[in-house]
């Protein structure tokens, strides 16, 4: 089973940026561990994380008929990004959407989401224990589907 996590943009910035609302992990450390975690799982677990529009779009093209399911933070870009909806509705891949804060309870702009209508499920409020839960999720989704 293969699973490709994306975070996307000011992500690469976590643990120093509003640690306040968004932690003081950084992804590196939640990638290293994470990518620890989906082992014992047999799951491989490919990352990347972009501040680019283009790159992300790109990277999900590159993952069709390579990967089982996207884990997907697209951060910004998802209250702003019909690009990066469509890219995922192109793949065909199944995906889960993951937000550390939860995105209800702040600014009215956040309420909306471009992905979770067309995602497999959402995770949203929990940290980065929300990317250990979408990869408990997914491993049961493609356990499901097989
Ligand atoms: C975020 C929430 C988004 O509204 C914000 O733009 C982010 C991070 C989250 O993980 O809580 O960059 O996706």
């Amino acid at each position: 089973m293969k699973i490709l996590l994306i975070n996307g943009p000011n992500l690469n910035l976590l643990g120093k940026r509003e640690p306040e609302t968004y932690g003081y992990t950084t992804l590196s450390e939640i990638v290293s561990s994470l990518t620890g975690y989906a082992k014992s799982k047999n799951v491989e677990l490919l990352h990347f994380q972009s501040n680019a529009e283009g790159e992300l779009i790109e990277r999900i093209h590159s993952a069709m008929g390579d990967v089982d399911a996207i884990i997907i933070n697209p951060a910004a870009y998802t209250h702003t990004s019909v690009a990066l909806r469509d890219a995922l509705l192109g793949v065909n891949i199944p995906f889960i959407e993951v937000h550390l804060s939860n995105v209800h309870a702040r600014e009215a702009f956040r309420h909306h989401s471009y992905f979770s209508d067309i995602a497999a499920g959402v995770i949203v409020g929990f940290g980065a224990k929300g990317y250990y839960f979408a990869v408990d999720a997914a491993v049961d989704m493609l356990n499901k589907q097989n």
